[in-house]
Protein backbone atom coordinates (compact mmCIF):
# COMPACT_ATOMS: atom_id res chain seq x y z
CA UNK A 1 0.00 0.00 0.00
CA UNK A 2 1.28 3.37 -0.76
CA UNK A 3 1.68 6.16 1.71
CA UNK A 4 -1.05 8.43 0.05
CA UNK A 5 -2.94 5.65 0.56
CA UNK A 6 -1.71 5.55 3.88
CA UNK A 7 -2.39 9.25 4.52
CA UNK A 8 -5.72 9.19 2.92
CA UNK A 9 -7.27 6.10 5.12
CA UNK A 10 -5.68 7.79 8.25
CA UNK A 11 -8.05 11.12 7.30
CA UNK A 12 -10.81 9.12 6.94
CA UNK A 13 -10.15 7.14 9.94
CA UNK A 14 -10.01 10.61 12.00
CA UNK A 15 -12.93 12.09 9.96
CA UNK A 16 -15.31 8.89 11.24
CA UNK A 17 -14.36 9.19 14.73
CA UNK A 18 -14.97 12.75 14.47
CA UNK A 19 -18.32 11.85 13.35
CA UNK A 20 -19.18 9.57 15.72
CA UNK A 21 -18.15 11.62 18.63
CA UNK A 22 -20.34 14.81 17.26
CA UNK A 23 -23.32 11.99 16.96
CA UNK A 24 -22.58 10.62 20.48
CA UNK A 25 -22.97 14.24 21.82
CA UNK A 26 -26.66 15.01 20.13
CA UNK A 27 -29.71 14.13 21.79
CA UNK A 28 -31.21 10.76 21.08
CA UNK A 29 -34.49 11.85 19.39
CA UNK A 30 -36.91 9.16 19.73
CA UNK A 31 -39.74 8.82 16.48
CA UNK A 32 -42.44 10.70 17.03
CA UNK A 33 -45.50 8.99 18.49
CA UNK A 34 -47.75 7.59 15.97
CA UNK A 35 -51.89 8.11 15.83
CA UNK A 36 -53.53 5.72 17.83
CA UNK A 37 -55.44 3.59 15.07
CA UNK A 38 -57.67 0.69 14.86
CA UNK A 39 -55.91 -2.41 14.17
CA UNK A 40 -58.81 -4.38 13.11
CA UNK A 41 -56.72 -8.10 12.91
CA UNK A 42 -55.44 -7.39 15.92
CA UNK A 43 -58.25 -6.20 17.52
CA UNK A 44 -60.16 -9.41 16.03
CA UNK A 45 -57.27 -11.86 17.48
CA UNK A 46 -57.60 -10.29 20.70
CA UNK A 47 -61.28 -10.07 20.95
CA UNK A 48 -63.01 -12.44 18.20
CA UNK A 49 -66.63 -10.87 19.45
CA UNK A 50 -65.55 -7.78 16.50
CA UNK A 51 -66.97 -10.30 14.21
CA UNK A 52 -70.25 -9.49 15.08
CA UNK A 53 -70.77 -6.06 14.34
CA UNK A 54 -71.48 -5.90 10.53
CA UNK A 55 -74.44 -8.64 11.64
CA UNK A 56 -75.42 -5.72 14.43
CA UNK A 57 -75.88 -3.56 12.45
CA UNK A 58 -77.61 -5.16 9.64
CA UNK A 59 -80.08 -6.40 12.39
CA UNK A 60 -80.17 -2.69 14.07
CA UNK A 61 -80.69 -1.03 10.43
CA UNK A 62 -83.64 -3.42 9.77
CA UNK A 63 -85.29 -3.60 12.54
CA UNK A 64 -85.34 0.16 12.73
CA UNK A 65 -86.36 0.39 9.00
CA UNK A 66 -89.09 -2.34 9.49
CA UNK A 67 -90.46 -0.26 13.01
CA UNK A 68 -90.57 3.07 11.01
CA UNK A 69 -92.05 1.71 7.64
CA UNK A 70 -95.05 0.64 10.03
CA UNK A 71 -95.38 4.14 11.83
CA UNK A 72 -95.00 5.72 8.18
CA UNK A 73 -97.96 3.49 6.90
CA UNK A 74 -101.27 3.94 8.01
CA UNK A 75 -102.46 1.52 6.16
CA UNK A 76 -100.84 -1.05 9.02
CA UNK A 77 -103.43 -0.04 11.44
CA UNK A 78 -106.54 0.90 9.78
CA UNK A 79 -108.75 -2.48 9.76
CA UNK A 80 -110.09 -1.63 6.66
CA UNK A 81 -106.97 -2.05 4.69
CA UNK A 82 -106.41 -5.08 3.33
CA UNK A 83 -102.88 -5.00 4.04
CA UNK A 84 -103.34 -3.96 7.65
CA UNK A 85 -102.04 -5.60 10.50
CA UNK A 86 -106.16 -6.88 10.97
CA UNK A 87 -106.46 -8.58 7.82
CA UNK A 88 -102.89 -9.94 8.13
CA UNK A 89 -104.07 -11.61 10.71
CA UNK A 90 -107.13 -13.08 9.66
CA UNK A 91 -105.60 -14.33 6.59
CA UNK A 92 -102.73 -16.38 8.24
CA UNK A 93 -105.22 -17.57 11.39
CA UNK A 94 -106.11 -20.80 9.56
CA UNK A 95 -102.68 -21.96 8.18
CA UNK A 96 -100.79 -20.98 11.44
CA UNK A 97 -99.80 -23.33 14.08
CA UNK A 98 -100.53 -20.38 16.46
CA UNK A 99 -103.78 -19.49 15.05
CA UNK A 100 -105.90 -19.92 17.75
CA UNK A 101 -104.25 -17.29 19.55
CA UNK A 102 -104.22 -15.09 16.74
CA UNK A 103 -108.51 -14.09 17.24
CA UNK A 104 -107.54 -11.77 20.54
CA UNK A 105 -104.88 -10.55 18.61
CA UNK A 106 -106.76 -9.51 15.54
CA UNK A 107 -109.70 -8.34 18.13
CA UNK A 108 -106.86 -5.99 19.61
CA UNK A 109 -104.86 -5.07 16.43
CA UNK A 110 -104.37 -1.38 16.73
CA UNK A 111 -102.75 -2.21 20.33
CA UNK A 112 -100.74 -5.01 18.76
CA UNK A 113 -99.79 -3.00 15.77
CA UNK A 114 -98.22 -0.19 17.80
CA UNK A 115 -96.93 -2.55 20.37
CA UNK A 116 -94.92 -4.66 16.88
CA UNK A 117 -93.82 -0.79 15.76
CA UNK A 118 -92.55 -0.02 19.26
CA UNK A 119 -90.75 -3.38 19.56
CA UNK A 120 -89.06 -3.48 16.51
CA UNK A 121 -87.45 0.05 17.15
CA UNK A 122 -86.57 -0.90 20.40
CA UNK A 123 -84.89 -4.17 19.06
CA UNK A 124 -83.68 -1.67 16.34
CA UNK A 125 -81.64 0.70 18.56
CA UNK A 126 -80.84 -1.49 20.84
CA UNK A 127 -78.82 -3.20 18.15
CA UNK A 128 -77.23 0.04 17.08
CA UNK A 129 -76.29 1.03 19.79
CA UNK A 130 -75.52 -2.09 21.70
CA UNK A 131 -77.35 -0.90 24.68
CA UNK A 132 -79.06 -3.77 26.46
CA UNK A 133 -77.85 -6.10 23.56
CA UNK A 134 -78.88 -9.14 25.14
CA UNK A 135 -82.60 -7.75 25.76
CA UNK A 136 -82.47 -6.56 22.53
CA UNK A 137 -81.39 -9.67 20.64
CA UNK A 138 -84.09 -11.34 22.96
CA UNK A 139 -87.11 -9.30 21.27
CA UNK A 140 -86.00 -9.78 18.28
CA UNK A 141 -86.10 -13.51 17.98
CA UNK A 142 -89.04 -13.34 19.88
CA UNK A 143 -90.88 -10.82 17.45
CA UNK A 144 -89.18 -12.74 14.03
CA UNK A 145 -89.92 -16.40 15.50
CA UNK A 146 -93.93 -14.83 15.89
CA UNK A 147 -93.82 -13.99 12.44
CA UNK A 148 -92.32 -16.98 11.42
CA UNK A 149 -95.31 -18.98 12.77
CA UNK A 150 -97.85 -16.42 11.27
CA UNK A 151 -96.82 -14.81 7.62
CA UNK A 152 -93.95 -17.11 7.00
CA UNK A 153 -95.51 -19.95 8.18
CA UNK A 154 -97.24 -20.83 4.28
CA UNK A 155 -93.59 -20.70 2.76
CA UNK A 156 -92.93 -23.39 0.96
CA UNK A 157 -90.19 -25.01 1.75
CA UNK A 158 -89.99 -23.62 5.06
CA UNK A 159 -86.05 -22.42 4.68
CA UNK A 160 -87.20 -19.91 1.60
CA UNK A 161 -89.21 -17.91 4.60
CA UNK A 162 -87.04 -15.28 6.20
CA UNK A 163 -88.07 -15.01 9.46
CA UNK A 164 -86.57 -17.92 10.60
CA UNK A 165 -83.23 -16.92 9.34
CA UNK A 166 -83.79 -13.70 11.39
CA UNK A 167 -84.59 -15.61 14.72
CA UNK A 168 -81.17 -17.52 14.09
CA UNK A 169 -79.79 -14.58 13.30
CA UNK A 170 -80.12 -13.07 16.56
CA UNK A 171 -78.75 -16.42 18.42
CA UNK A 172 -74.70 -14.93 18.99
CA UNK A 173 -76.02 -11.98 20.37
CA UNK A 174 -78.39 -13.13 22.56
CA UNK A 175 -75.57 -15.23 23.83
CA UNK A 176 -72.43 -13.00 23.67
CA UNK A 177 -74.24 -9.62 23.87
CA UNK A 178 -73.52 -6.71 22.21
CA UNK A 179 -69.57 -6.83 22.31
CA UNK A 180 -67.31 -4.17 21.09
CA UNK A 181 -67.77 -0.72 19.95
CA UNK A 182 -71.20 -1.03 22.20
CA UNK A 183 -72.90 1.41 24.39
CA UNK A 184 -72.88 -1.78 26.97
CA UNK A 185 -69.23 -1.98 26.62
CA UNK A 186 -68.80 1.41 27.34
CA UNK A 187 -70.69 1.30 30.32
CA UNK A 188 -68.93 -1.90 31.98
CA UNK A 189 -66.02 -0.22 31.22
CA UNK A 190 -66.92 3.10 33.12
CA UNK A 191 -68.16 1.35 35.78
CA UNK A 192 -64.60 -1.06 36.24
CA UNK A 193 -63.01 2.81 36.03
CA UNK A 194 -64.89 4.36 38.68
CA UNK A 195 -63.93 1.38 40.86
CA UNK A 196 -61.77 3.04 43.65
CA UNK A 197 -63.33 6.51 42.17
CA UNK A 198 -64.72 8.83 43.91
CA UNK A 199 -67.78 7.77 44.62
CA UNK A 200 -69.44 10.85 44.22
CA UNK A 201 -68.29 11.46 40.79
CA UNK A 202 -69.20 8.16 39.64
CA UNK A 203 -72.55 8.24 41.10
CA UNK A 204 -73.10 11.50 39.34
CA UNK A 205 -71.55 10.08 35.69
CA UNK A 206 -73.75 6.96 35.50
CA UNK A 207 -76.92 9.42 36.61
CA UNK A 208 -76.16 12.11 33.65
CA UNK A 209 -75.62 9.03 31.73
CA UNK A 210 -78.96 7.20 32.98
CA UNK A 211 -80.82 10.99 32.35
CA UNK A 212 -79.73 10.98 29.25
CA UNK A 213 -80.95 7.98 28.08
CA UNK A 214 -84.38 8.15 29.14
CA UNK A 215 -84.20 11.97 27.77
CA UNK A 216 -83.88 10.40 23.95
CA UNK A 217 -86.17 7.50 25.02
CA UNK A 218 -88.77 9.89 26.12
CA UNK A 219 -88.06 12.72 23.13
CA UNK A 220 -88.47 9.69 20.46
CA UNK A 221 -91.96 8.42 22.30
CA UNK A 222 -93.33 11.86 22.74
CA UNK A 223 -92.29 11.75 18.55
CA UNK A 224 -94.14 8.45 17.98
CA UNK A 225 -97.03 9.07 20.04
CA UNK A 226 -97.66 12.31 17.73
CA UNK A 227 -97.17 10.15 14.57
CA UNK A 228 -99.68 7.35 16.04
CA UNK A 229 -102.42 9.49 17.02
CA UNK A 230 -103.07 10.58 13.75
CA UNK A 231 -104.14 6.80 12.94
CA UNK A 232 -107.24 5.96 14.34
CA UNK A 233 -108.08 2.95 15.74
CA UNK A 234 -112.28 3.44 14.73
CA UNK A 235 -111.79 1.13 11.86
CA UNK A 236 -110.34 -1.94 14.17
CA UNK A 237 -112.55 -1.61 16.67
CA UNK A 238 -115.53 -1.43 14.09
CA UNK A 239 -114.05 -4.61 12.29
CA UNK A 240 -113.83 -6.35 15.43
CA UNK A 241 -117.13 -5.70 16.50
CA UNK A 242 -118.43 -6.89 12.84
CA UNK A 243 -116.70 -10.39 13.90
CA UNK A 244 -112.80 -9.83 13.68
CA UNK A 245 -112.05 -12.79 15.29
CA UNK A 246 -114.78 -14.73 13.54
CA UNK A 247 -111.79 -16.18 11.35
CA UNK A 248 -113.09 -14.47 8.02
CA UNK A 249 -110.88 -12.38 6.32
CA UNK A 250 -111.56 -8.78 5.34
CA UNK A 251 -112.81 -9.26 2.14
CA UNK A 252 -114.10 -6.19 0.25
CA UNK A 253 -116.45 -8.81 -2.06
CA UNK A 254 -119.71 -6.98 -2.69
CA UNK A 255 -122.80 -8.69 -1.41
CA UNK A 256 -123.99 -11.16 -3.35
CA UNK A 257 -126.95 -9.74 -5.87
CA UNK A 258 -129.25 -11.94 -7.71
CA UNK A 259 -127.69 -12.27 -11.47
CA UNK A 260 -130.95 -13.25 -13.35
CA UNK A 261 -129.46 -11.92 -16.63
CA UNK A 262 -126.53 -14.38 -16.69
CA UNK A 263 -126.91 -16.67 -19.22
CA UNK A 264 -127.79 -20.71 -18.11
CA UNK A 265 -125.05 -23.12 -19.72
CA UNK A 266 -126.67 -25.93 -21.53
CA UNK A 267 -126.51 -28.50 -18.77
CA UNK A 268 -123.86 -30.82 -20.36
CA UNK A 269 -121.25 -29.11 -18.56
CA UNK A 270 -119.69 -31.64 -15.90
CA UNK A 271 -117.43 -30.81 -12.25
CA UNK A 272 -117.92 -30.49 -8.86
CA UNK A 273 -120.46 -27.74 -7.75
CA UNK A 274 -118.55 -24.60 -6.11
CA UNK A 275 -121.38 -22.86 -4.91
CA UNK A 276 -124.54 -21.09 -6.23
CA UNK A 277 -123.67 -19.04 -9.65
CA UNK A 278 -125.95 -16.09 -7.47
CA UNK A 279 -123.91 -16.03 -4.51
CA UNK A 280 -121.52 -14.52 -7.15
CA UNK A 281 -121.86 -10.86 -7.71
CA UNK A 282 -121.57 -9.13 -11.01
CA UNK A 283 -118.29 -6.96 -10.76
CA UNK A 284 -117.14 -9.12 -7.85
CA UNK A 285 -115.72 -12.07 -5.82
CA UNK A 286 -117.13 -14.87 -3.70
CA UNK A 287 -114.79 -16.86 -1.50
CA UNK A 288 -115.16 -20.79 -1.77
CA UNK A 289 -113.65 -23.89 -1.69
CA UNK A 290 -112.19 -25.89 -4.14
CA UNK A 291 -113.49 -29.26 -4.08
CA UNK A 292 -110.88 -30.69 -5.86
CA UNK A 293 -107.99 -29.67 -3.77
CA UNK A 294 -109.55 -28.23 -0.42
CA UNK A 295 -107.37 -24.81 -1.20
CA UNK A 296 -109.21 -21.22 -0.82
CA UNK A 297 -110.23 -20.11 -3.85
CA UNK A 298 -112.41 -16.78 -4.91
CA UNK A 299 -114.99 -17.34 -7.64
CA UNK A 300 -115.18 -13.82 -9.61
CA UNK A 301 -118.07 -12.58 -12.30
CA UNK A 302 -116.45 -9.84 -13.44
CA UNK A 303 -118.51 -9.44 -16.22
CA UNK A 304 -122.49 -10.77 -16.30
CA UNK A 305 -122.11 -13.98 -17.09
CA UNK A 306 -118.40 -14.55 -17.27
CA UNK A 307 -117.35 -16.81 -14.29
CA UNK A 308 -113.42 -16.84 -12.97
CA UNK A 309 -111.86 -19.00 -10.30
CA UNK A 310 -108.04 -18.04 -8.78
CA UNK A 311 -106.65 -19.86 -5.93
CA UNK A 312 -106.14 -17.43 -3.13
CA UNK A 313 -102.64 -18.56 -2.02
CA UNK A 314 -100.38 -16.51 -2.67
CA UNK A 315 -97.98 -17.30 -5.15
CA UNK A 316 -94.99 -15.43 -3.00
CA UNK A 317 -95.32 -17.44 0.31
CA UNK A 318 -98.56 -18.81 0.52
CA UNK A 319 -100.78 -16.12 2.67
CA UNK A 320 -104.27 -15.94 1.26
CA UNK A 321 -104.30 -12.78 -0.59
CA UNK A 322 -108.20 -10.60 -0.39
CA UNK A 323 -110.09 -9.32 -3.17
CA UNK A 324 -109.90 -5.63 -3.61
CA UNK A 325 -112.51 -4.75 -5.99
CA UNK A 326 -112.74 -5.53 -9.77
CA UNK A 327 -110.39 -2.98 -10.73
CA UNK A 328 -107.70 -2.79 -7.87
CA UNK A 329 -108.10 -6.83 -7.94
CA UNK A 330 -106.11 -8.49 -5.16
CA UNK A 331 -103.83 -7.66 -2.66
CA UNK A 332 -101.74 -9.78 -0.60
CA UNK A 333 -101.63 -8.97 3.03
CA UNK A 334 -98.35 -10.39 4.00
CA UNK A 335 -95.66 -8.71 2.27
CA UNK A 336 -98.15 -6.61 -0.36
CA UNK A 337 -97.98 -8.22 -3.54
CA UNK A 338 -100.72 -7.01 -5.49
CA UNK A 339 -102.55 -9.03 -8.18
CA UNK A 340 -105.25 -7.29 -11.31
CA UNK A 341 -108.82 -9.16 -11.30
CA UNK A 342 -107.14 -11.84 -13.69
CA UNK A 343 -104.87 -12.88 -11.07
CA UNK A 344 -102.05 -11.88 -13.10
CA UNK A 345 -99.17 -10.05 -10.68
CA UNK A 346 -99.12 -6.39 -10.72
CA UNK A 347 -96.64 -5.87 -7.80
CA UNK A 348 -93.76 -7.91 -6.28
CA UNK A 349 -92.34 -9.66 -4.23
CA UNK A 350 -94.84 -12.04 -5.94
CA UNK A 351 -93.38 -13.02 -8.89
CA UNK A 352 -95.99 -14.61 -10.50
CA UNK A 353 -99.55 -14.74 -10.80
CA UNK A 354 -102.48 -16.53 -8.58
CA UNK A 355 -103.16 -20.26 -9.56
CA UNK A 356 -106.28 -20.17 -11.89
CA UNK A 357 -108.99 -22.60 -11.06
CA UNK A 358 -111.26 -23.44 -14.42
CA UNK A 359 -115.00 -23.13 -13.71
CA UNK A 360 -117.96 -23.56 -15.96
CA UNK A 361 -121.71 -22.93 -15.26
CA UNK A 362 -124.41 -25.20 -15.09
CA UNK A 363 -127.85 -23.58 -14.38
CA UNK A 364 -127.27 -22.06 -11.23
CA UNK A 365 -124.03 -24.05 -10.22
CA UNK A 366 -120.56 -23.14 -10.16
CA UNK A 367 -118.76 -26.12 -11.22
CA UNK A 368 -115.13 -26.91 -10.73
CA UNK A 369 -114.29 -28.44 -13.82
FE1 LIG B 1 -95.47 -12.49 0.41
FE2 LIG B 1 -97.87 -12.64 -0.55
S1 LIG B 1 -96.92 -14.02 0.76
S2 LIG B 1 -96.48 -11.12 -0.91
Amino acid sequence: MSNSTRRGNSRGGSRTSATASRAARRPVQSPPPRPARLDLPTSLKQDPRWILLPLRAYLGFTFVYAGLSKVADRSFLDASSPTSMHATLLAVKGQSPIGGLLGPVADHSFAFGVLMALGELAVGTGMLLGLFGRVAAAGGTLISLSLFLTVSWGASPWYTGADIVYAFAFAPLLLGGAGPLSADEWLRNARRRDTGADPVMADRTRRVLLGGITGIGALVALGLASLFRGASPRGATANAHAGGSSGAPPDRTPTPTPTGSAPQSSGAAKGTKILAASAVPVGGAAAARDPKTGDDIYVLQLRPGAYTAVDRACPHQGCPVSFVSASAGFQCPCHSSTFDASGAVTQGPAISGLTKIPVTRSGNDILRA
